[in-house]
Formats: C-alpha cells, sequence, structure tokens
C-alpha cells in the first residue's frame, strides 16, 4: 500500500483523509500540532471502513516520524480566510505554519510529493519548495482542479448542461487574478464562446473569482473544504496511480509563458513523479500579459513570504 500523509486536521484535511481512504488506494496518516484531534478524526474514519468496505489504514498522530516514508504528503495547516478577507491577507500568518510543517514532513518523507493547499497557495507553493529544497516537480499547489470544478459548475447551471460535460481551465493565481480564457473553456468540445454572449461569460468568470469568498460569506467561520478536498484528492489520485493526466495546477516555472522563478497555475501533466511536464498553450499576447499580471501579483507576495 502506498502512504499519503494529511498534515492539518481542520476541515479540509479531515475531509480530505476521508475522500482518501473511500477510495481504497493507500494507507493515510493524519497528523496535526492539537493533540487528540487527529488520533479522534483518524480513529472515527477507521470505524467506517468496514461499512465502507474498503482496507486502506488511517492513523492520527501528532509526530513527524509516524509519517516517515510518505508518498505524498498534502499540507493543508495554516488559518483560513474570514468574511471580507482575501487569501493573500493570510501571507504573514501562514508563511510560519507552513515553514516549519515542510521542513518537518520533507525531513520525514524525502523521496514524497508535496501538494499545497494552504493559502495564498502559489507563493506557499514556492515557499515550500525553498524549504524543503525538493526538485520544484515535486511540489504542486492545489488551484486550478479547484477553480476549473468551480466554473464548470456555473457553466453547467447557465447552459443547462450536465456539470461531466463541461471541460474547463482556471490558470493563473488561485486568488483576485485567475485567469480564464473563455475561448479555451466547452461543452463536449463546443466553445462557450459560441454559446453565450460575453456579458454572461463576463458574470460566470467574476462569480468563479468569487467563490471561495462566496462560501465563507455563508459560513462566516471558515472557508470551503468539500470541494477544495475534492479537488485535491483529485490530484493525489494521478500521483498514486500514475495517471499522467493533465490538470491545471500551480507550478514552478522556469521559462513557460515567458515567466520565471513564481508558481502558477498553468495546465500540467501528473503522474507518480510528480509533474512531469508542463503544457504551455499557445496564447495570444493579450492572454499572455494577463498571466504575466497574475504572475506579479504572485511574486509580491512571494516577496513578503521571503522577508517574512
Ligand atoms: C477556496 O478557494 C480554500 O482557497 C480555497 O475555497
Amino acid at each position: 500500500m502506498q502512504k499519503v500523509t494529511i498534515v492539518g486536521a481542520g476541515n479540509v484535511g479531515a475531509t480530505a483523509a476521508q475522500r482518501l481512504v473511500e477510495k481504497n488506494l493507500c494507507d493515510v496518516v493524519l497528523l496535526d500540532i492539537v493533540e487528540g484531534l487527529p488520533q479522534g478524526k483518524a480513529l472515527d474514519i477507521a470505524h467506517s471502513a468496514h461499512v465502507l468496505g474498503v482496507t486502506s489504514r488511517i492513523t492520527g498522530t501528532n509526530d513527524y516520524a509516524d509519517t516517515a516514508g510518505s508518498d505524498i504528503v498534502i499540507i493543508t495547516s495554516g488559518a483560513a480566510r474570514k468574511p471580507g478577507m482575501t487569501r493573500d491577507q493570510l501571507t504573514g500568518i501562514n508563511v510560519n505554519i507552513v515553514s516549519q510543517v515542510v521542513a518537518g514532513a520533507a525531513q520525514a518523507s524525502p523521496s514524497a510529493v508535496i501538494l499545497m493547499v494552504t493559502n495564498p497557495v502559489d507563493a506557499m507553493t514556492w515557499l515550500a519548495i525553498k524549504k524543503s529544497g525538493f526538485e520544484p516537480h515535486r511540489v504542486i499547489g492545489l488551484s486550478g482542479v479547484l477553480d476549473s470544478s468551480r466554473l464548470a459548475y456555473l457553466i453547467s447551471r447557465e447552459l443547462k448542461v450536465p456539470v461531466t460535460d463541461v471541460t474547463t481551465w482556471v490558470l493563473g493565481e488561485h486568488g483576485q487574478e485567475m485567469v480564464v480564457i473563455p475561448r479555451l473553456n466547452s461543452v463536449r468540445g463546443v466553445p462557450i464562446t459560441k454559446m453565450l454572449p460575453d456579458n454572461v461569460i463576463a458574470t460566470l468568470v467574476e462569480r468563479t473569482v468569487g467563490s471561495g469568498a462566496e462560501v465563507v460569506s455563508f459560513l462566516k467561520t471558515g472557508s470551503a473544504y468539500y470541494a477544495p478536498s475534492a479537488a485535491v484528492i483529485r490530484m493525489a489520485e494521478a500521483v498514486l496511480k500514475d495517471s499522467h493526466e493533465i490538470l491545471p495546477c500551480a507550478a514552478y516555472i522556469d521559462g513557460q509563458y515567458g515567466l520565471k522563478d513564481v508558481c502558477l497555475g498553468v495546465p500540467v501533466r501528473l503522474g507518480r513523479q510528480g509533474i512531469e511536464g508542463i503544457i504551455e498553450l499557445d496564447l495570444t499576447p493579450a492572454e499572455l500579459k494577463r498571466m504575466a499580471k497574475s504572475a506579479r501579483a504572485v511574486k509580491q507576495l512571494i516577496k513578503q513570504a521571503s522577508a517574512g
């Protein structure tokens, strides 16, 4: 059995652990600094295995030694947004948490693929590369799989088509500078630009960018976790199964799209080694400019993270 560690037993971490155990693909270790929290949640999930007919084992711990030799480490630790906050405002508080967690996890599992969830995720992915010393292809951020799923939901509602018929690509920053290129989004291969007027597309895009905040504004005490956990487990599954799937993820960019030394959402091919390649779509000069603007926003946060 492969082994996946999930760091952070809050809503995203615990729900991700539940989803992963239910897939019956690997053993799961749930780690948190709060004593009892990961143990209690892991035991509860373990008690469901018989009912569900799965043989994956899950344990909870406060000790990185128990995470040793993990194939994947999913990092969810950190503060979440409160109503009215942007993801960027979490940088200061989450830099220290991510730095410590990455150091502990990377030492225990030097061959792992790290999947970063903590926000602001693009900057935290960059930080995790620096703190782990891992090759950049082994550190991947959750962004586009989640944002694309939210856009697909909105398109399916607007056009009254099954959500599974929709293909979406949300690129760039997982934040206000998200990049949605309408012509790349389609329903069974038919671009949405053929089916929806520009003003409707603009509304759907705007709502996608604000989807995380929309959930926060309802919950008031925390941020989204059902869709984020589903999205990161989709990425974990691609790595565990060595599926070579192409998914939009936050990746370290070294020259692609005319950008350098930044982590940003781009289509990547995922497999057992992490990112097997970054797909460079043919973008127009105007679209490339939007990617560059998005990269500038992330670089600002990276600057803040490096100073912190
Ligand atoms: C979201 O968009 C957690 O950033 C995440 O909901």
